[in-house]
């Protein structure tokens, strides 16, 4: 966008609403307040570091809100143009015409990383050819494949990768490739295996071979991890499938099926806990969070869910005559969850990545049967990737990708 800027071809000043009117030669016109081109002067002597990167600390504290222009002129001679201001206190500013036409206020694009377009997905996800196998050693090394497996992640929730070398420890070259995996009590990677040994406050649904319904994974933090990876270095014999249900369509059609139950999930504030010992990573545990199940945004976007079953408390600190209605919203949320159409149920093979938007996919698994003999049992390894990461090392492959073009 910036240097196929156009021209600025005219300004107006409004002394009445202490705004500054810019017209372009495409015909775009935009008012700019007085006080917010003061505060974003980017200018190196004063306003910002001479990286020219970031603005200067402390630089921004005394802002003088009735800020007015002594002077502006528009400069046409460089390939973009400019506007020179100076302000009343004596300051001088220059803004491009590309930085101006960056920045409509509520007229501005989305940011896309932070806002991708969501594609929602139900049971027959697979069928339709949207989901791709993302060959590891390729997203290790093609920033291209890289940048097509993040996407994949942001618009459905979910991603898949083949190909891994069947042995522990691989999720970390993908962590690294990422910036690095992101830590819990589990450790940076944890293991997922039926532990006849496990003593009882080892306790964790991670080494049973029950059914484990949908879930949200580290729903007992306050900042739960945002992606979840499951490594499989062993499938199960029988069973053991991974249970997948994309929770923001879900909770959409709750939205528009059963608007009273959709609120109240919005509304109400459940707390988990997960108290233990995990003797192999940090040793003993007690975490308690409290969120909705489905957290809104100020415009009403779902931008997560957090839900476990197993990690839910009895606390609810609720009208004693509210406490069915939140069951039955819960129940219809849940009942539409696990529901055939909504629910895709995938067998990973040895060498498969799961790769899951926690804050938007749950996530279970089907029961599966174990032999005798440790060796041939089911046996996977899980970590996770925090958003932000993943969203800075895009943004820097794709700025990358731009200077290459
Ligand atoms: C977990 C979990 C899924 C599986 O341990 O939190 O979701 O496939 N496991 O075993
Ligand atoms: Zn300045
Ligand atoms: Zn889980």
């Amino acid at each position: 966008m910036a240097s196929h800027s156009p021209a600025i071809q005219s300004f107006t000043q409004s002394t009445e609403d202490k705004t500054l009117s810019v017209s372009w030669a495409n015909g775009d016109t935009q008012e700019y307040p007085y006080i917010w081109l003061r505060d974003n002067c980017q200018c190196i002597s004063v306003c910002w570091h001479k990286s020219g990167l970031a603005p200067r600390a402390g630089a921004r504290f005394d802002l003088n809100l009735d800020v007015v222009p002594k002077s502006v002129e528009v400069t046409s001679s460089n390939p973009a143009s400019s506007m020179d201001i100076e302000w009343s206190d004596g300051h001088k500013s220059q803004y491009l015409s590309s930085w101006l036409s960056q920045y409509r206020f509520n007229k501005s694009p989305e940011d896309v990383i932070l806002n991708p377009k969501l594609r929602y997905w139900a049971a027959d996800i697979d069928e339709k050819h949207q989901l791709k196998r993302y060959d590891f050693e390729e997203i290790l090394t093609s920033d291209e494949a890289f940048l097509n497996w993040i996407s994949d992640l942001k618009e459905l929730g979910i991603a898949l990768i083949v190909n891994a070398p069947k042995k522990e420890g691989e999720l970390q070259r993908l962590g690294n490739r990422v910036n690095f995996l992101s830590r819990s009590n589990f450790g940076h990677i944890w293991k997922v295996q039926t532990r006849y040994t496990a003593s009882r406050e080892e306790h964790n649904v991670a080494y049973h071979t029950g059914f484990l319904p949908l879930h949200t994974d580290l729903s007992t933090y306050q900042s739960p991890a945002g992606l979840l990876l499951f490594h499989c270095l062993q499938a199960a014999i029988e069973g053991g499938e991974s249970l997948l249900a994309d929770g923001f369509k879900v909770a959409e059609d709750l939205r528009r099926d059963n608007p009273e139950a959709f609120e109240i999930l919005t509304t109400t504030v459940f707390e988990n806990f997960e108290k233990g010992n995990a003797t192999d990573y940090h040793g003993k545990y007690h975490a308690v969070s409290k969120h909705p199940i489905i957290r809104l945004d100020q415009e009403g976007c779902i931008r997560r869910i957090v839900n476990s079953d197993h990690t839910r408390t009895p606390m609810l600190r609720v009208p004693v005559s509210s406490v069915l209605p939140v069951y039955r919203a819960m129940k219809l949320f849940h009942g539409k969850l696990h529901h055939p159409d909504n629910l895709f149920k995938y067998k990973l093979k040895e060498g498969d990545i799961l790769c899951v938007n926690n804050y938007r996919v749950l996530h279970g698994r089907a029961d599966f049967k174990v032999t005798e003999q440790e060796t041939t049992n089911r046996h996977f390894e899980g970590a996770y990737l925090d958003w932000d990461q993943v969203n800075l090392r895009m943004r820097v492959l794709l700025e990358e990708k731009a200077t290459k073009q």
